[in-house]
């Protein structure tokens, strides 16, 4: 039976990985020491003339990518980091629905990398110089020339100043880097932050805000004794890639194993999955329930309870916590049998102003019949002789084929992504949001070997807190997943792809173009 959540790849197809250092001992720790850190937000820096009007003067913002170390707990030397401003994650960017920004990224990196590049992959060659970024707004819809293009990527001593519309619903988006073939070293070694949108609509629903809203970024990381960040190798020492990058160190805002102080009212969490490849399996060990109240691209059309969270790669979950029933408490979140970090509930009684209303914000559903289109997409394991690595391909193409997804402009499609391996693939399409419409399980073998499709089972309609609008999607093993999305916003090339990094990073990852109406 292919579970709807599995995460937890196979581990049979690995290449031989090379012996790790000395890493940090977590059972010598002590929990709960250090105060969960929220990350800053991001100060303007004056104002510039808009792209598209230049008599209108917008917020400008700098970003400088950069090494700087940072504790990840008390008892822990300082670790070296890669990332936005100074910290992990970077700034957080406040912006309003129809109010664009311009925002300059600066490439302040050193000339060397200090994870182990790969060679072999696309776009990592070795006529590329090592250091190289980009950045992209994940869940954004932008332009091509500021999406973050994987080729767009510059050099250190370089920056690009990229234009943000915010032509889109109230939603948490995250920034990160995607500079070619080596995007999972990038954001492993800390390039993520968080770029969260408002609208009128959302401040009237009167949620929990200002110091009682909180994001929450979730990213594992091997550490080594000495504090350091660990990137695993293979033994072949000119192909290190490894399929997958599974970190015992699990830091939440950058933190291992911090607290929080809560008041016993409402608290709203903006979660992001920000891991290079761990997929999440949350619980309260109070046994109380998370109220979902968004997915990626914005507010659901009610609360959804849930006692426990499944979170993919790319993924961002918009909670509530009611932590007033808990006064005195000390809950603990839990990934499984591993603990992430503390909540410490006051005592007594405090008033609450905020609400949690029962219907949030309407979510149309795309009618199938709408589609003009429908594209059958294979997500595929090749396995090659033993010594050589896997690659995993999208469609059975390489990164360098010619473009073969080209939608109309303003048309609806749907994707059927038939994930034929025995991993759940988190698919990520740029520019657009998307619904769910079902997963069915298929035969892979038949379909692999004599090209004919056989379901094995019945649709199983998307679970309740996937019915709003999505960005990032898990392509559960054996079954078909189907989409459906409206191509809107602008003309270009842009890119869909696995946000399994190391997938991502090794060919599964595609360019696609949306095209105007009369060039189709
Ligand atoms: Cu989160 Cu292509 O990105
Ligand atoms: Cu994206
Ligand atoms: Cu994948």
């Amino acid at each position: 039976m292919a579970a709807i959540e599995t995460g937890h790849h196979q581990m049979a197809h690995l290449p031989p990985v090379a012996p790790a250092p000395k890493l940090l001992n977590l059972d010598k720790l002590s929990p709960f020491v250090d105060q969960l850190p929220r990350p800053p937000v991001a100060k303007r820096d004056g104002v510039r003339p808009s792209p598209t009007n230049r008599k209108k003067q917008i917020p400008f913002y700098r970003m400088p990518i950069q090494e700087f170390s940072s504790q990840i707990h008390r008892d822990v030397p300082a670790t070296r980091f890669w990332g936005y401003g100074n910290s992990v994650p970077g700034p957080t960017i406040e912006a309003r629905s129809g109010e664009e920004i311009l925002v300059e990224w600066q490439n302040k990196l050193p000339l060397q990398h200090f994870l182990p590049i790969d060679h072999n992959l696309m776009g990592a060659e070795n006529d590329k110089p090592e250091v190289r970024t980009v950045v992209h707004l994940h869940g954004a819809k932008v332009p091509p020339a500021s999406d973050g293009y994987p080729e767009d990527w510059y050099v250190p001593g370089q920056a690009k100043i990229y234009h943000y519309p915010n032509q889109q619903d109230a939603t948490m988006l995250w920034y990160h880097d995607h500079a070619m073939g080596i995007n999972r070293l990038n954001i492993c070694a800390g390039m993520v932050g968080c770029y969260i949108i408002r609208d009128a609509f959302e401040d009237n629903l009167n949620l929990p805000k200002g110091e009682f809203e909180i994001p929450l970024v979730l990213t594992d990381r091997m550490i080594r004794a000495d504090g350091q960040l660990y990137y695993p190798v293979s033994q072949l020492a000119n192909a290190p890639w490894l399929p997958e990058y599974f970190g015992d160190a699990v830091l939440i805002n950058g933190k291992l194993l911090p607290y929080l102080e809560v008041q016993p009212r409402k608290y709203r969490f903006r979660l992001l999955n920000g891991s290079n490849g761990r997929f999440y399996f949350l619980t309260l060990s109070n046994g109380q329930k998370f109220h979902h109240i968004g997915s990626d691209q914005g507010l659901m059309a009610s609360p959804v309870e849930a006692q426990r969270l499944t979170i993919a790669p790319g993924e961002r979950f918009d909670l509530v916590l009611d932590f007033s029933e808990h006064a005195g408490e000390q809950i603990i979140l839990n990934d499984g049998a591993v603990k992430i970090m503390q909540f410490r509930v006051a005592k007594g009684k405090v008033d609450d102003p905020s609400s949690l209303p029962p219907k949030l914000r309407d979510v149309a559903r795309i009618s199938e019949a709408s589609a003009i289109r429908t594209r059958r997409l294979t997500l595929e394991q090749v396995d090659y002789l033993t010594g050589e690595p896997e690659v995993h391909l999208l469609d059975g193409k390489r990164w360098h084929e010619p473009i073969s997804e080209k939608p109309v402009l303003n048309s609806t499609e749907i994707w059927e992504l038939m994930n034929l391996t025995d991993d759940a693939h988190p698919i990520h399409l740029h520019l657009v949001r998307f619904q769910i419409l079902d997963r069915r399980s298929l035969n892979t073998g038949v379909y692999l070997y004599q090209k004919k499709l056989v379901y094995v089972g019945d649709a199983v309609p998307p679970e309740p807190h996937e019915m709003g609008w999505k960005d990032t999607i898990r392509a559960t093993p054996g079954a078909c997943t189907r989409i459906i999305v409206n191509f809107s916003g602008y003309t270009g090339r842009y890119v869909w792809h696995c946000h399994i990094l190391e997938h991502e990073d090794n060919e599964m990852m595609r360019p696609y173009e949306v095209v105007a109406a009369d060039k189709a």
